[in-house]
């Protein structure tokens, strides 16, 4: 299995994908830990490094064998065949409250909250994988996430297909 944990930043991939891996003892791959490695520029303008999918890729792809959950902003972009993607979804007024606690700046929250609004890591996530659900972990403890990602995995997603999360009234709307 290769379960993918992907979403907006603050949304809780790390500490979810790190209970999960403990909870069934299997390995998890930080995608993070690799992107400086597959770094392909500098944007300044917003203060980020560019990573170059297919290096990125290439350097993790034989790590992802057997049971194994990849994780990160990005990991939706691997092309693993046969992943399945769980998007991490998360209120602009609670993923406020996250990403300030984890010391962003401003710009980086109005930016990140606008990608979570526009839907950003979902849309990508169908525009590379199949098998895509979306948890909205917004009133949920990282346990409960977990839980969720349980049924996902025992093939009872039905209730997580995408299509049911809508941020964009509440984070437009004047
Ligand atoms: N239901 C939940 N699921 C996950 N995290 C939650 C939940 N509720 C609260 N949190 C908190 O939100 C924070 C999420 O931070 P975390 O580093 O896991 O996010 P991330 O998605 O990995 O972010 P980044 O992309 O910056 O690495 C943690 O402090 C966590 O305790
Ligand atoms: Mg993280």
């Amino acid at each position: 299995m290769i379960l993918i944990i992907t979403g907006t930043p603050g949304t809780g991939k790390s500490t979810v994908a790190g209970l999960f891996c403990k909870k069934h003892g299997i390995k998890l791959i930080e995608v993070n830990k690799f992107a400086h490695e597959a770094a392909a520029g500098y944007d300044v303008e917003r203060d980020s490094v560019e990573v170059d999918v297919e290096k990125l890729f290439e350097k993790i792809k034989n790590l992802a064998s057997g049971d194994v959950v990849i994780e990160g902003h990005l990991a939706h972009l691997l092309p693993f065949s046969n992943a399945t993607v769980v998007v991490l979804r998360t209120s602009p007024e609670v993923l406020r409250k996250r990403l300030k606690k984890k010391g962003f700046a401003e710009r980086k929250i109005q930016e990140n909250l606008e990608a979570e609004a526009l839907d950003v890591c979902l849309i990508e996530s169908l525009e590379v994988h199949s098998e895509v659900y979306e948890v909205d972990t917004s009133e949920l403890t990282p346990e409960e996430v977990v839980e969720r990602i349980d049924k996902i995995v025992a093939g009872d997603g039905e209730e997580f297909k995408p299509g049911k999360i809508d941020w964009s009234e509440k984070f437009f709307s004047p």
